[in-house]
């Protein structure tokens, strides 16, 4: 019923129109029953209250005729193709536009289903060199699983437990990359506690050493890259004469570790005595604590 009153209103509107359109122009084009952009809203009110809240560029930039040309039952296909007005970009040769762009009124709302990758290196490029050139379990989920909606950045903390309790998700960035997550690295100012949720026996030890080792951290010793080792000489150059050194080749052998110290204590040479009168360490156990 009501559609027959709404089309018998389109009819009576659209001669009153073409007649007036026709009295002033002279001429009317006949697949446009004669309504104007102004008319829509008396029988319409989702499309232009979307338009008017969210058109973007549909807004400003087109009208309502200028997709909707004519209308029914006058003209019987009134709505337009994306290829339209949309071509000579990879992201326009995309199919099912309104899979994403659900609701052509608002066109920047984008509606992201969980399984998109392909079509959002259209334009994003450098996030999927990434993923594949460190091959990691992010490699293979989609990107839309992690940006469920676009433009929104994810917090780790979503999808995964903090290594330790006190550790935050603005932590996370700090050791991985989100496109990259294992290869793992870190800047100077990283604390010793950052690793001490998986490296408990190393960071005990070290806080418990009463050498000047304390004061070096983690970072420090094992710089920028997550398993880098340095070589006790890469900062203490060559402590000791060669000669000694070529006798005894580890400096472990007198040191034992870097995070728990043999500091034989420097006070037990007389000054002025040689370095390489220093007489092989006691046997194991009897070490200095
Ligand atoms: C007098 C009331 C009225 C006015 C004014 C009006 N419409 Fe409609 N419109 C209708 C009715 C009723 C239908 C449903 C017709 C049908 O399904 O055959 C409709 C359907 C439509 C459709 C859907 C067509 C389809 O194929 O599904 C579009 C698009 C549309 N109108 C756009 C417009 C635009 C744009 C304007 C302004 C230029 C406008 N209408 C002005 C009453 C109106
Ligand atoms: C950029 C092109 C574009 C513009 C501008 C546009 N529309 Fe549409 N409109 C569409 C498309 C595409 C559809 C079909 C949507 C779908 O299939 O879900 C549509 C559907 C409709 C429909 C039918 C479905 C519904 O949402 O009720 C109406 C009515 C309508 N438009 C009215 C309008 C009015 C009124 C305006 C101006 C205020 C307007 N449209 C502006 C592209 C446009
Ligand atoms: C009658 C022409 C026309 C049609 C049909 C049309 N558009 Fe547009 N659209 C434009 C114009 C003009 C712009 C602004 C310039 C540009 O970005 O290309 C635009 C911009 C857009 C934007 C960016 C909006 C913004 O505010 O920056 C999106 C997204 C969009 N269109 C999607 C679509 C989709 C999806 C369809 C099909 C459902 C469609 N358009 C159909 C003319 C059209
Ligand atoms: C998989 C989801 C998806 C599909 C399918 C899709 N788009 Fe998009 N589109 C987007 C996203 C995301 C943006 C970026 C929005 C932004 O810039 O905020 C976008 C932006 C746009 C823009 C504005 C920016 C630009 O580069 O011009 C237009 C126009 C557009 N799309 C048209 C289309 C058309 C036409 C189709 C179908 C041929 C289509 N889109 C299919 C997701 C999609
Ligand atoms: C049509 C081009 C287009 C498509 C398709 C597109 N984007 Fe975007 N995207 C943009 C633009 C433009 C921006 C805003 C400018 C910027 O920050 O680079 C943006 C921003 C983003 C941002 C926020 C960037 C930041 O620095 O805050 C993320 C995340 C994002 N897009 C992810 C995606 C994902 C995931 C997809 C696929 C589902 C996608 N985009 C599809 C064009 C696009
Ligand atoms: C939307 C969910 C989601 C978000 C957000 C997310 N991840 Fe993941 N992540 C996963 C899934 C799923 C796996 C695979 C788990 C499995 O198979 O055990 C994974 C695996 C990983 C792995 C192990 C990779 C491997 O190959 O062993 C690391 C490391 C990782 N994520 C770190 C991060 C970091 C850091 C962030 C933030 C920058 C983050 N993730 C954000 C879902 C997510
Ligand atoms: C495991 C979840 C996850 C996956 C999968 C994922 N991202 Fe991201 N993405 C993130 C997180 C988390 C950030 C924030 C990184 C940061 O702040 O350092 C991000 C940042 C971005 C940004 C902002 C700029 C940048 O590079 O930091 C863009 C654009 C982006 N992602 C696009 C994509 C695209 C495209 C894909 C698929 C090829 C994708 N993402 C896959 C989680 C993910
Ligand atoms: C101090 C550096 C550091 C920080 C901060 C850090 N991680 Fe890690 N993360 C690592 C290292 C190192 C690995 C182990 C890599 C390996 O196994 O080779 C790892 C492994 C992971 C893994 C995969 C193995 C597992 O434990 O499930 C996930 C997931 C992960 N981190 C998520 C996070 C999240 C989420 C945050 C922030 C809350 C975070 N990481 C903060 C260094 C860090
Ligand atoms: C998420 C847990 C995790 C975090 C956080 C973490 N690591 Fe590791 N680390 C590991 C795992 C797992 C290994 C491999 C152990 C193995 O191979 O036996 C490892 C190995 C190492 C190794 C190399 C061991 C070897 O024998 O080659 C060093 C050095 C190291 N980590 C230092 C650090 C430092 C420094 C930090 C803090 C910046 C840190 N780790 C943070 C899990 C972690
Ligand atoms: C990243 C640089 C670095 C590395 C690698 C390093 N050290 Fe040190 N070491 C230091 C610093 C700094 C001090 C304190 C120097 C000072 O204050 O005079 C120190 C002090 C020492 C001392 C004197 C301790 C004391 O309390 O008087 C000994 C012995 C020592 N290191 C041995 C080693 C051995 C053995 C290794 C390898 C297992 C090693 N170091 C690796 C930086 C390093
Ligand atoms: C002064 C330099 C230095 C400092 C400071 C240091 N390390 Fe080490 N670390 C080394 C060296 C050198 C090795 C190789 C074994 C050795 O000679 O002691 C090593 C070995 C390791 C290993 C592998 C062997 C093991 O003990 O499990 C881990 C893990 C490790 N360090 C973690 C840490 C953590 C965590 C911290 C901070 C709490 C730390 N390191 C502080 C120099 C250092
Ligand atoms: C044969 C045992 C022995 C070996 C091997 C050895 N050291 Fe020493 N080192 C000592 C003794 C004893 C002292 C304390 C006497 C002194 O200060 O010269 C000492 C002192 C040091 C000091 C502190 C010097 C200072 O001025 O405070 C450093 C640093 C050091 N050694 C580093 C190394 C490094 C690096 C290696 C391996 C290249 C190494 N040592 C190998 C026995 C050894």
């Amino acid at each position: 019923m009501n559609k027959l009153v709404d089309v018998l209103k389109i009819v009576i509107l659209s001669v009153l129109l073409v007649a007036m359109t026709a009295m002033f122009a002279g001429a009317a084009d006949l697949t446009r029953p004669g309504l104007s952009n102004s008319d829509c809203v008396k029988c319409h009110t989702a499309a232009p209250d979307a338009i008017a809240a969210n058109g973007g560029a549909h807004k400003t930039q087109v009208s309502c005729q200028d997709c909707h040309a004519g209308h029914p039952p006058t003209v019987k296909k009134i709505i337009p193709v994306c290829s339209q007005c949309h071509s000579g970009k990879p992201h326009y040769n995309l199919s099912g536009c309104v899979r994403c762009h659900s609701n052509p009124h608002a066109p920047k709302i984008i509606k992201l289903a969980n399984n998109i990758t392909d079509e959002c290196i259209t334009c994003h490029t450098q996030q999927i060199v990434k993923l594949k050139q460190v091959k990691s379990k992010h490699t293979n989920l989609a990107c839309s699983f992690c940006h469920n909606v676009h433009g929104k950045i994810p917090l780790c903390t979503q999808c995964h437990k903090p290594h330790g309790a006190d550790m935050t998700a603005a932590d996370c960035k700090r050791c991985h990359q989100a496109h990259m997550p294992t290869a793992v690295t870190y800047p100077s100012d990283t604390t010793n506690k950052m690793c001490s949720s998986c490296h408990k026996k190393a960071f005990e030890l070290h806080a418990q050493t009463d050498t000047k080792h304390k004061g070096v951290n983690c970072v420090t010793c094992h710089k920028d890259k997550h398993k880098t080792i340095p070589t006790c000489q890469s900062c203490h150059g060559a402590p000791h004469p060669a000669r000694m050194l070529a006798r005894f080749t580890k400096c472990a052998d007198c040191h034992n570790i870097a995070h728990d110290l043999n500091r034989w204590d420097a006070g037990t040479l007389k000054a002025g005595e040689k370095d390489d009168s220093v007489k092989l360490p006691p046997k194991k156990g009897a070490k200095k604590k």
